[in-house]
């Protein structure tokens, strides 16, 4: 019988269940921003923040991210090629990770490169609300589409059939502000991994790394602390956990 390789990445699991272990990778302007307002800026990190986003998706079992990310980047959310493909086999992970989309109306562009680029697994998270045309085009295009709710997505439910069905132990975020918001408001995101790059980009309507309604009052805000930091060049690259459950009530 084949062995099970050793898995040599840190804290494989959720330190508060069987679920999987919950990271956000994100990159931020120093006035907040993970975008422009009209969304044409979509990356401005430097070649370092690339790495490290490579690095850490060498630590994944499986990378997710939101529909509007997926579009506007054209990310296929691979492994960033031969040098960290050979990263995760040192981490004893398989080749390449588990790729997946969300969108919960299922209106995600079928032209987006994702669908069509990548050899890796794509699971498709979606709800009730995404009806019977788009389930079917969206099963085309994908591996798997798992219906994870009615109107909203049940984010227990995903990642204890992740856990189950995929073995998924350590799960990825990358955005958007909107996934990111649903993930910190359901207490279920165990690391945030921050890059703090240079640059004020302003708007109003330019979003941050936690979109949606957010706290009304500081009460509600989740508590953070830092529990890495390091400076390459002019980016901080922070690495936080929950004080507490890490909710935003
Ligand atoms: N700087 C960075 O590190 C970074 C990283 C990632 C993204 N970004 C930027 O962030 C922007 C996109 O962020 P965003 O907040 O607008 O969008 P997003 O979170 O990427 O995608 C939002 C869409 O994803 C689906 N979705 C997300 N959470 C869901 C949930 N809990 N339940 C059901 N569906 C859900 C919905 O798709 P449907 O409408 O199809 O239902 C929703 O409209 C882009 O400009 C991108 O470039 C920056």
């Amino acid at each position: 019988m084949k062995a099970t390789p050793k898995r040599n990445v840190r804290r494989t699991t959720s330190p508060r269940s069987a679920r999987p272990f919950v990271f956000v990778n994100m990159s931020m302007t120093a006035d907040g921003k993970i975008a422009s307002a009209n969304r044409a800026v979509v990356g401005f990190g430097s070649a370092r923040d690339l790495r490290h986003l490579y690095e850490l998706r060498a630590t994944a079992d499986a990378v997710m991210s939101g529909a509007r990310t997926i579009e506007l980047s054209r990310a296929t959310l691979g492994t960033g090629g031969a040098r960290f493909r050979a990263l995760r086999r040192r981490n004893g992970l398989a080749e390449c990770s588990l790729r997946i989309v969300v969108s919960g109306s299922g209106s995600i562009d079928p032209r987006a490169p994702i669908f069509h680029k990548g050899s890796a697994p794509l699971i498709v998270l979606t709800t009730q609300r995404a009806g019977g045309a788009r389930l079917a085009r969206l099963r085309t295009l994908s591996d798997e589409v798992f219906i994870a709710g009615r109107k909203a997505i049940q984010w227990p439910k995903v990642l204890r059939w992740l856990s189950e069905k995929w073995k998924v132990r350590r799960l990825l975020c990358e955005g958007g502000g909107e996934l990111n918001a649903a993930l910190f408001r359901a207490g279920l995101v165990d690391e945030l991994h921050l890059t703090v790059c240079p640059l004020i980009l302003g708007g109003r309507g330019a979003p941050s790394i936690a979109e949606g309604e957010g706290a009304q009052q500081l009460r509600n805000a989740s508590a953070w602390r830092v529990i890495r930091q390091r400076r390459h060049g002019g980016e901080l690259f922070l690495v936080l956990r929950p004080t507490r459950d890490g909710g935003i009530a």
